[in-house]
């Protein structure tokens, strides 16, 4: 691609300038965007990088080896992987409030970057996958007044105190752009493709308060969710598919017994950026397909629902 081969000489340039002999550490998620950011650095860089995988916890089923996988076998980056569950869930008990837990979940973030850039001999800057549509939404939402919809863990704010200076060389970017520049760079078509994952991951999929039972209810369900979606081949039609786990319980009847399980809620939309979304209209065999296979295969759910609502009213993830 012309664009963005032109682009990636341009940005790398001004990581170099920007960043000079310093040390900077790169915060993974798993995500397209922080993984093509660290690419990036990287060739701009090379061994001044080091990256940081946080996992909060909050992770998909298997995430934490895929992604740990997937960049020491491709890339030969240095990576730290930060297990902190006990941290955040610990932090998150007893938390409900959707803002609560975003500023949480941020602050710590923060709390485990800072450590490891020390860790690593000092480094100066922290790298970040932020994209375009983070900058505005967490600003102002189009159309509306200048309101903060959510507090995007991986925007601006960063207190003062922090030492470290923010690198974001996909600032200007859209999701579309940065999946041409991960070609560009190189990543698999398969990583390309994913699903855009939050940075507070499942905690905005548990609305109400995060037990480890819940999540891990949330986890099951979700893989046999997305195991459903890839098995029918679409995949690569929906931006974005995932199951929230409601905080209420539900009355069933399974066998000849009672069960009373929790409800959950399957979501999935189409949308260019994610600042807009329709939801996704599967066919009523594939949503009772699906509802059977989770409501079969995992212990804790016994009601299945599908969200409707498109973006704007409804945001994309739950909370
Ligand atoms: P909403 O729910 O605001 O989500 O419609 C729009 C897109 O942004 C993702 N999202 C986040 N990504 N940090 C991220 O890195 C966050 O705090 C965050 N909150 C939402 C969401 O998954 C969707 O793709």
């Amino acid at each position: 691609d012309w664009t963005m081969g032109a682009y990636r000489e341009d940005a790398i340039e001004k990581i170099r300038a920007q960043v000079g002999d310093q040390k900077v550490i790169c915060g993974l998620s798993g995500g397209v965007d922080s993984s093509v950011a660290a690419i990036l650095i990287h060739e701009a860089i090379g061994d001044q990088l080091t990256c940081v995988f946080v996992d909060h916890g909050l992770l998909r089923l298997d995430e934490a080896e895929e992604v740990v996988t997937m960049f020491r076998d491709t890339y030969n980056i240095p990576l730290i992987h930060a297990d902190e569950a006990d941290l955040f869930l610990g932090a998150l008990e007893g938390v409900s409030d959707p803002e609560v837990k975003r500023k949480s979940i941020g602050r710590l973030f923060i709390d485990v970057f800072q450590k490891h850039a020390n860790e690593v001999g000092g480094a100066a800057f922290l790298a970040q996958g932020t994209l375009y549509p983070d900058v505005i939404e967490s600003v102002s939402f189009s159309g509306g007044p200048s309101v903060t919809i959510k507090s995007h863990h991986n925007v601006g704010g960063l207190p003062e105190k922090m030492g470290l200076k923010l690198v974001e060389p996909l600032r200007e970017l859209f999701k579309d752009e940065v999946r041409a520049l991960g070609r560009e760079l190189g990543l698999p078509e398969k990583f390309i493709g994913r699903h855009p994952f939050p940075g507070p991951g499942l905690a905005i999929r548990c609305p109400g308060e995060i037990t480890r039972e819940k999540l891990e209810i949330l986890r099951a369900a979700d893989a046999v969710y997305i195991d459903q979606i890839r098995q029918h081949g679409l995949y690569d039609e929906i931006w974005q598919a995932f199951v929230a786990i409601l905080p209420v319980k539900t009355v069933g009847v399974m066998g000849d017994g009672r069960t009373y399980d929790y409800a959950c809620s399957l979501r999935a939309v189409t949308s260019v950026d994610g600042m807009t979304a329709d939801y996704y209209p599967f066919t009523h065999d594939f949503l009772g397909e699906t509802a059977t296979r989770i409501i079969n295969e995992v212990k804790g759910i016994n009601r299945v629902m599908y969200d409707v609502t498109s973006k704007p009213p409804g945001t994309i993830e739950m909370e």
